[in-house]
């Protein structure tokens, strides 16, 4: 299958992801077995949920703005839809009402107000960054975009996975632990740093270290064990090597931004490590 193929099939997120998993989705569904229900402990942008063929859908990011964004496009649908639209027109695209907006996303409580400023920001903020500072704010500076595309398209198919999927706004191991034989786990953690100047890792306040990378291989190597097939994608390098040696593994190049001021593009080496479900009849 070719690259252009792939651009046709699938869809993009409703969020600007950098670093998402949009390019390498084939790659993905080839290596994900078939089940009942795919379970997305970091969901990020859901694109691999958005475009997979399963049933049913367990959705889950510890970013809660990210996740309350989905909950209104699940629960208003197109009225949300409308609602969020309203902030795509010029009189919105200047650095007054970008600032004012971000500051509102900030202090505000109202839940679809700031769903719908959440979609303004990875829209008109540089280079789609969701970036927080140590305060949990939101502090991305405005991009230069004569006029931010609206994804109505993908939010009309997120309507429809919405039907399918659940949500959650928890720690990924409460989530893999839910899972049932039969299940599949599509684990894409925030990645491990390329080295230790090229950390890209915050994605939300809170941060994630290599004790935590080790604890997602000890819970997938549980659940496998228990009939549930997982796969985890992350950088290889040699600590992801060494972290993944149980697993069945595969490697491949993918050009991606590696830097957070989008200037540094490169080619990178991605690791899939699968742990088939084991014990499992069906
Ligand atoms: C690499 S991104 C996922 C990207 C996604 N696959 C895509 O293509 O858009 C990693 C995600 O993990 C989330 N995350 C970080 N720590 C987490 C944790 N302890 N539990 C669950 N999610 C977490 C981040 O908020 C972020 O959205």
């Amino acid at each position: 299958m070719n690259k252009t193929s792939n651009k046709t099939q699938h869809v993009r997120a409703p969020l600007k992801w950098p670093g998402g998993k949009y390019k390498l989705l084939d790659r993905v569904y080839k290596t994900l077995t078939p089940g009942k229900r795919l379970i997305e402990p970091f969901a990020g942008s859901c694109v691999v949920s958005l475009n997979a063929p399963y049933q049913r859908f367990l959705i889950n990011d510890k970013n809660t703005d990210v996740i309350n964004f989905y909950k209104c496009i699940k629960n208003d649908k197109n009225e949300f839809i409308e609602y969020a639209k309203k902030y795509f027109n010029e009189k919105y695209n200047n650095k007054d009402e970008y600032y004012f907006l971000r500051d509102e996303f900030n202090s505000t409580t109202d839940i679809i107000y700031k769903s719908a400023i959440l979609l303004y920001i990875s829209r008109h903020g540089y280079n789609g960054l969701l970036r927080y500072n140590l305060s949990g704010q939101v502090n991305v500076p405005m991009g230069q975009y004569k006029k931010p595309y609206f994804p109505e398209k993908e939010m009309q198919k997120f309507i429809q996975l919405s039907k399918k999927s659940s949500f959650q706004n928890k720690d990924f191991e409460l989530i893999m632990r839910k899972a049932e034989k039969g299940d599949v786990v599509y684990c894409d953690p925030p990645y491990v740093p390329l080295s230790t100047t090229a950390n890209f890792t915050t994605y939300s306040s809170g941060g994630f270290n290599n004790h935590d990378q080790e604890r997602l291989v000890r819970v997938a190597e549980e659940i496998s064990a228990k009939g549930v097939n997982v796969l985890i994608s992350n950088h290889a390098t040699s600590y992801t090597r060494k972290l993944y040696s149980n697993a069945q593994r595969s490697e491949f190049l993918v050009r991606r931004m590696i830097s957070c001021n989008g200037k540094n593009r490169n080619n990178v080496r991605e690791i899939l490590a699968s742990y088939p479900a084991r014990g499992a009849t069906k």
